[in-house]
C-alpha cells in the first residue's frame, strides 16, 4: 500500500460548525485517512468517534494516523448500512460528517484504476470486496445505458458519440485498461478532450460504486441518529449529489405540508431540523490555491430540533 495522502477539504469550516460536548458520540461516515477525524477529535474530544469507510486501505491508513486516540472505533462498511447497525445509539450523536466521493489517495494510487493519468486495469471499486468493476461497465453495458450514465453522472454532452466509440472498439477486443479508455474517449470527442475524459471517468466511478443510489434515504436515516441540537454536515463534489442533499434538508426543515389552497393548517406537520447553512459553504481563495480538489466542494449543515 502506498502512502495515504489526502488533504481534508473545508476543515476549518467543518470545525466551526460543530458544537459538541464531551458526552457526545461522533459519526464520521467517510473516514478516509482520518484527516477530518484528527481535527475533530483534537478540538472536541467526543466520548466515542465512530469512523466508517468502505475502503479497507482507508481504514488501515486512518488507524495509523489516529493511533494515539483510543476513542476511535473503526467500521469497514458502506455508510448506507450504518443507520440500522447503530439503531441502539439513536439520539446520542452530537455530530455526523459525510465527506462524499473518493479520496486523493484512491485517485492517485495507480493500482485502483480511478485515474486516467496512470495505466491500470479498469477497476474503480472503493470497496475491493465487491465484484462489480469499471471493466464490467465499459465492456458489458449497452450503448444506450453507457450514453445515459455518461450524460447523467458525467454531465457530458458528447455522451452518445463516446458510447458509440466504446461499443465499436469493444467489437474488436475488450477494453481492459484506463489508458485504452482514455484514448478511445479522446479520439471520439470534438470538444475539450481532457474534460471529456475526466467526466467519463467520473461517471463510471459513480456507477461502479452506486454513489447516488438511495443517498436521499441514507440522509434521512442518519439524521435520525442525532440528538436534539446535534448537527449533520455533508460535503459533496457533484451537482447531483448537492441537489439531493439540498432537497432532503429542505424536506426535513419543512413545517406545514398542507396544499396551498387550504385556508388553515390541518396537517400539524412540524419541522425536524433547521438549516445551519442557507447556502452551501464553499472553499475560500487560500484553500483553492492550496488544494484544487476543494474547487467543487459544497458543505451543507442541518441541526436536529
Ligand atoms: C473524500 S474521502 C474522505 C476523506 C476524509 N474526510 C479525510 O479527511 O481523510 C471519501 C472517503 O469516503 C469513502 N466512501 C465513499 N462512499 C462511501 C460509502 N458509501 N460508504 C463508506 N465509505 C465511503 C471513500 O472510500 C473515501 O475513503
Amino acid at each position: 500500500m502506498q502512502n495515504f495522502s489526502h488533504v481534508p477539504v473545508l476543515k476549518t469550516e467543518v470545525l466551526e460548525n460543530f458544537q459538541l460536548n464531551n458526552d457526545d458520540l461522533f459519526l464520521d461516515c467517510t473516514l478516509g485517512g482520518g484527516g477530518h477525524a484528527k481535527a475533530i477529535i483534537e478540538r472536541f474530544n467526543p466520548r466515542i468517534y465512530i469512523g466508517v469507510d468502505q475502503d479497507k486501505e482507508a481504514i488501515e491508513a486512518a488507524k495509523k494516523n489516529l493511533k494515539n486516540f483510543k476513542t476511535v472505533q473503526y467500521e469497514h462498511s458502506n455508510f448506507k448500512e450504518i443507520p440500522k447497525k447503530l439503531l441502539d445509539k439513536k439520539g446520542l450523536f452530537g455530530g455526523i460528517l459525510v465527506d462524499l466521493g473518493v479520496s486523493s489517495y484512491q485517485i492517485d494510487n495507480s493500482e485502483r484504476g480511478f485515474s486516467f493519468n496512470k495505466d491500470a486495469k479498469l477497476d474503480m471499486r472503493m470497496n475491493q470486496d465487491n465484484e462489480f468493476t469499471a471493466w464490467a461497465v465499459v465492456n458489458g453495458y449497452s450503448e444506450k445505458t453507457l450514453a445515459d450514465i455518461i450524460y447523467k453522472y458525467g454531465e457530458e454532452r458528447e455522451s452518445r458519440r463516446i458510447a458509440s466509440a466504446i461499443v465499436k472498439r469493444r467489437e474488436k477486443s475488450t477494453i481492459d485498461t484506463t489508458l485504452q479508455l482514455q484514448q478511445i474517449v479522446s479520439a471520439a470527442v470534438k470538444g475539450d478532450k481532457k474534460k471529456a475524459v475526466q467526466k467519463v471517468f467520473q461517471a463510471i466511478r459513480i456507477e461502479v460504486n452506486s454513489e447516488l443510489d438511495e443517498l436521499d434515504v441514507f440522509i434521512k436515516q442518519v439524521f435520525e441518529l442525532l440528538r436534539h441540537g446535534g448537527r449533520l454536515a455533508i460535503i459533496s463534489f457533484h451537482s447531483l449529489e448537492d441537489r439531493i442533499v439540498k432537497n432532503v434538508f429542505q424536506e426535513l426543515t419543512r413545517g406545514c405540508i398542507c396544499p396551498p389552497s387550504f385556508p388553515q393548517c390541518v396537517c400539524n406537520h412540524k419541522p425536524e431540523g433547521k438549516l445551519v447553512t442557507k447556502k452551501p459553504i464553499i472553499a475560500g481563495q487560500q484553500e483553492l490555491e492550496l488544494n484544487s480538489r476543494s474547487s467543487s466542494a459544497k458543505l451543507r449543515i442541518i441541526e436536529k430540533l
